[in-house]
């Protein structure tokens, strides 16, 4: 790489984390390290990633390894280690399951990246990321789980499609929960800056609200698990952060008040730079979207309760 090279870790050499190492090796932002607890994978995904690179063009390093004190160095550590769902677990006992492995983990950033952000991607993100910040002690602004940006880039991809326009003018985003109480904000969706009550009538709107919220579903029951949208999205909060971009983003985010919210993780509209966390954005919601906020506060507290032993 050129200029500054900058540092950051992923936690988890799964099918999300791999794919999202090599989208950031392809856009030439980072070198990468990569650390999963089963022997010899990460460092078997690096080498093939390595493999490709002559065609790829990238001359990013990337290592692979079971070692946390590999960790040291990192600007920005993502976790995307855990389980996911099978037939049979209950949500709480996955939440149980992946409560423990993170804070496993980030007692182990903590003692080796004691500076870096850290970015959440392990399910449920909005409990996960509220564990991250407990347990860590971190500032505010180094805390954040990606959840929100995916759902929006599911929404942006339905308009366009019943649109029939770019998917790359649609713009949009969804707060709240990541996962059943997410609120696609249809006041603040705009089609290259057009409100998209011109483009669209109100139930077809409401249609893809709808549709939005089954679509991470929609892929997982066809093939498991999500990866391609969830692996960009980390990359594009990524590269915010390392390039000092200042994109908005929805994520998942401790308020300190805003929005009358705090003690929880809950995606809302921020600004994404060099410190990570640069701004919560305070938007003026209409009542109905104010209470499915706090709705949806209240239901991810009562889930965070349950797993309060592991912060
Ligand atoms: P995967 O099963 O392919 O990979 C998980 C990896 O984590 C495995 O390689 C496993 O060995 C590793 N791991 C487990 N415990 C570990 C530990 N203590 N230390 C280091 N590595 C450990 O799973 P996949 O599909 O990559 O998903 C990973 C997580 O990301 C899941 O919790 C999933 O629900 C979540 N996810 C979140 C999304 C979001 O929008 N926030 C989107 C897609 C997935």
């Amino acid at each position: 790489m050129l200029g500054e090279i900058q540092l950051i870790s992923i936690i988890g050499a799964g099918r999300v984390g791999t794919i999202a190492a090599l989208n950031m090796l392809r856009m030439h932002i980072a070198d990468i390290t990569l650390i999963d607890i089963v022997d010899k994978l990460a460092e078997g995904e690096a080498m093939d990633m390595i493999q490709a690179s002559p065609i790829l063009q990238f001359d990013g390093k990337i290592k692979g390894s079971t070692n946390f004190e590999d960790l040291k160095g990192s600007e920005l550590v993502i976790i995307i280690a855990g389980s996911a769902r099978k037939p049979g677990t209950s949500r709480l006992d996955l939440t149980r399951t992946n409560a423990k492995i993170i804070s496993s983990i980030v007692e182990k950033i903590v003692k080796y990246a004691p500076e870096c952000k850290i970015m959440m991607v392990t399910n449920p993100v909005d409990i996960m990321t509220y564990i991250a910040f407990k347990k860590s002690g971190f500032e505010k602004n180094r805390v954040f789980g990606m959840g929100g940006l995916l759902d929006s880039l599911r929404y942006r991809s339905l308009i366009a499609n019943e649109v029939g326009i770019s998917r790359e003018d649609v713009n949009g985003f969804v707060i709240g929960e990541h996962g059943d109480h997410m609120i696609p904000l249809t006041d603040f969706t705009s089609i290259s800056g057009i409100p998209i009550e011109y483009m669209m009538k109100k139930d077809r709107i409401e249609k893809i609200v709808e549709k939005t919220k089954t679509g991470g579903m929609d892929v997982i029951s066809r093939k498991g698990s999500t990866v391609y949208g969830p692996s960009s999205a980390i990359a594009f909060m990524v590269e915010s952060i390392l390039k000092g971009k200042n994109r908005i983003v929805s994520a998942s985010v401790i308020p300190h008040g805003e929005y009358g919210l705090k003690d929880v993780a809950i995606g809302l509209p921020i600004i994404l730079g060099k410190n990570g966390i640069e701004r919560i954005i305070e938007l003026n919601f209409d009542e109905e979207i104010r209470k499915r906020l706090l709705d949806a506060a209240s239901i991810i507290k009562s889930s965070i309760s349950d797993v309060k032993d592991y912060f």
